[in-house]
């Protein structure tokens, strides 16, 4: 048995081991905020955080997030109001939307870890979440907004 913890929630897997956390998500838990791109770790749509850092869903097995803190777009701010959710907004981000939930937490993560950074760092950190609508500038701006809280 397997037991993780998503979005404050406990939750027990008693199914395949190999699962990916992604599936789990979507199919189980009904939390279909986190999106399939790739499923192999190229594109960053599936993004969480698993105790607190950046996990691409699609090539994290359930074994591997035993005993850990999962946290999905769903559970990010409960009203949506995270600061990078209202910069977000601010900056109108997005366009087909689909990428947008892997971009999200991707950059939570980064503003967790790093609460200013530089421009650089910021398309670093943000180079492997690929959106097809081309929305990177905004998406840059948008992170650096939540950095400096306007
Ligand atoms: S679906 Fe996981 S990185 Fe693309
Ligand atoms: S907003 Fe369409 S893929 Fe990023």
């Amino acid at each position: 048995m397997i037991e993780v913890t998503v979005n404050g929630q406990k939750h027990s897997w008693d199914g395949d081991p190999a699962l990916p956390l992604l599936w789990y998500l979507r199919d189980e838990a009904g939390l279909t905020g986190t999106k399939f791109g790739c499923g192999a770790a190229l594109c960053g749509a599936c993004t969480v955080h698993v105790d607190g850092e950046a996990a691409r869903s699609c090539i994290t097995a359930m074994s591997a997030v035993a005993g850990t803190k999962i946290t999905t777009i769903e559970g990010l701010d409960p009203h949506g109001n995270h600061p990078v959710q209202k910069a977000w907004r601010e900056a109108n981000v997005p366009q087909c939307g689909y990428c947008q939930a892997g971009q999200i937490m991707q950059a939570s993560a980064l503003l967790q870890q790093n609460p200013h950074p530089s421009r650089e760092e910021i398309r670093d950190t943000m180079a492997g979440n690929i959106c097809r609508c081309g929305c990177y500038q905004r998406i840059e701006t948008a992170v650096h907004l939540a950095s400096t809280g306007t």
